[in-house]
This record gives C-alpha cells, sequence and structure tokens, in this order.
C-alpha cells in the first residue's frame, strides 16, 4: 500500500492554495480539500489542481438519506479524486448508496471511499450528552470503523492513536488515514492527541494528514520533505 504525506489545504481561496502550491516546484503533495475551500471555489479548484498533477484527497464528509448522498457521490465521481469520505453514523445503507454513486456505468470506481468514525473533536461526554450514545468512544470507533467495511469502504479518518485497533480488527489493507500529526519540537496548535510523523508510521497509519505543520512553517516545503522523511522511514 502507498504511505504518503496529505497536505491539509485550509486555505480561504483559490489564489491562496496556489500562492502555496507553486512553492513545490517539480514536486506534487497530495493535497486535501475541504469545505472551506470547496465551498468558496467550486469543482472548478478540484479541475484545477488535478490537472497540475496532484493526487487529491476531497473531504466533504457526506451525510444525508441514502438517495441524496449516492446522487451526490455520482456527481463527485466525475471529479476523479484519489480519495472522498463521509460520515459513518449516516449508517450502513447510506455508505452502500454512497458506493453505488461512485461506481460508474462500466462498473469501475476511481474514487477511493473513507468514513469519518467519530470526529476526534468529539469527546465522551459531549457523544453522551449531545448525541446520546453511552457506549465507550473507542468501542463506538471501531464498530463504525467495522460497519464501513462491511459496507464496502475502503478505509476510515482516525486518530493515529486508533490506527494499529483498527488494523487488527479490520484488516491491514484497510486503510487509516490519520490527522492529529505534530513534529516533536512543534506546535500543537489546536489538536489535543497527538503523534508525530514517525510514531504514526510506527502504530501503521496509511496516510497521515498535515496541515498547519507545513503550511504554517516558515519553509513548507522543507517542513513537507521533513514529514515525508519521518513518516517514510
Ligand atoms: O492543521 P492541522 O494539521 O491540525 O490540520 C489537520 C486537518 O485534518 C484539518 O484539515 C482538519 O480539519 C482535519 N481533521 C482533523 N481531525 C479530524 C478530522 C479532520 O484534524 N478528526
Amino acid at each position: 500500500m502507498a504511505k504518503d504525506v496529505i497536505i491539509a489545504c485550509d486555505f480561504a481561496s483559490a489564489e491562496e492554495t496556489f500562492a502555496f502550491l507553486d512553492k513545490f516546484t517539480g514536486k506534487k503533495p497530495f493535497v486535501k480539500i475541504g469545505m472551506e475551500l470547496y465551498y468558496a471555489e467550486g469543482p472548478a479548484i478540484v479541475r484545477e489542481i488535478k490537472a497540475r498533477g496532484h493526487k487529491i484527497f476531497l473531504d466533504l464528509k457526506l451525510h444525508d438519506i441514502p438517495n441524496t448522498v449516492k446522487k451526490a457521490m455520482a456527481v463527485l465521481s466525475s471529479l476523479d479524486v484519489d480519495i472522498t469520505n463521509l460520515h459513518a453514523a449516516g449508517t450502513k445503507a447510506m455508505m452502500e448508496a454512497a458506493i453505488e454513486g461512485l461506481t460508474k456505468e462500466d462498473g469501475t470506481r476511481n474514487t477511493m471511499l473513507i468514513a469519518v468514525t467519530q470526529l476526534t473533536s468529539t469527546d465522551q461526554e459531549s457523544m453522551e450528552r449531545d448525541i446520546m450514545i453511552h457506549e465507550p468512544l473507542d468501542k463506538v470507533v471501531m464498530h463504525y470503523a467495522k460497519t464501513a467495511m462491511e459496507a464496502g469502504l475502503d478505509g476510515v479518518v482516525c486518530s493515529p492513536l486508533e490506527s494499529g485497533k483498527v488494523h487488527e480488527s479490520c484488516g491491514e489493507n484497510f486503510l487509516t488515514v490519520t490527522p492529529g500529526v505534530r513534529f516533536a519540537d512543534g506546535d500543537k496548535g489546536d489538536q489535543k492527541r497527538v503523534m508525530t510523523p514517525a510514531q504514526a508510521r510506527e502504530i501503521g497509519s496509511d496516510y497521515i494528514v498535515v496541515g498547519r505543520p507545513i503550511t504554517k512553517a516558515e519553509d513548507p516545503v522543507a517542513a513537507y520533505e521533513r514529514c515525508l522523511k519521518e513518516f517514510l522511514g
């Protein structure tokens, strides 16, 4: 499996995004486009970044009735991004419908689909109080991962702390894509549970999603190279 570092391009406009990507002369890092940039610029930004030769993780976290998600995924399938995602909380039926939507008429699917389990911003207390789930958080995450696997998804977004356990219960080929990565000597920002790129490698993350440690670095290209080197070992 191809392990890689995905840069979270959390920028507000195409202009800022391209000013950032232009620094990477000759290199084509894997990038994540999230809601902020997608809602600001629409599908054109995805097509343009793809045309420049980058792999893309389109992080839109769909969650709706199965029919709506299926139709939305059918639209996204034409963008031919490498990875996209949804919320496992939308149920197995919704995840199965999403796979159907992403699959083209000839039966092929170019986009890997991964599920968000519980957001890392949700903790035991808020999960119990606000969404009335009373099982332990790690058990909920594992259950969602297994349900996603049974629905035919390719993996999950999870904390790097959960990657090992997800692989144990869902198999080595089930992808774990993990944010919350920081350099040992870096600023944690608002991320609470963090790991270094080397620790994420050791625990078995397949892809790490890294934003501010690269985008806000004085030398983003050097920070990206360092991250890649530490993660790939
Ligand atoms: O800047 P930083 O490295 O914290 O960025 C992490 C990226 O991963 C952000 O785009 C954030 O929205 C995303 N993410 C996260 N935690 C999750 C899911 C996504 O940090 N559980």
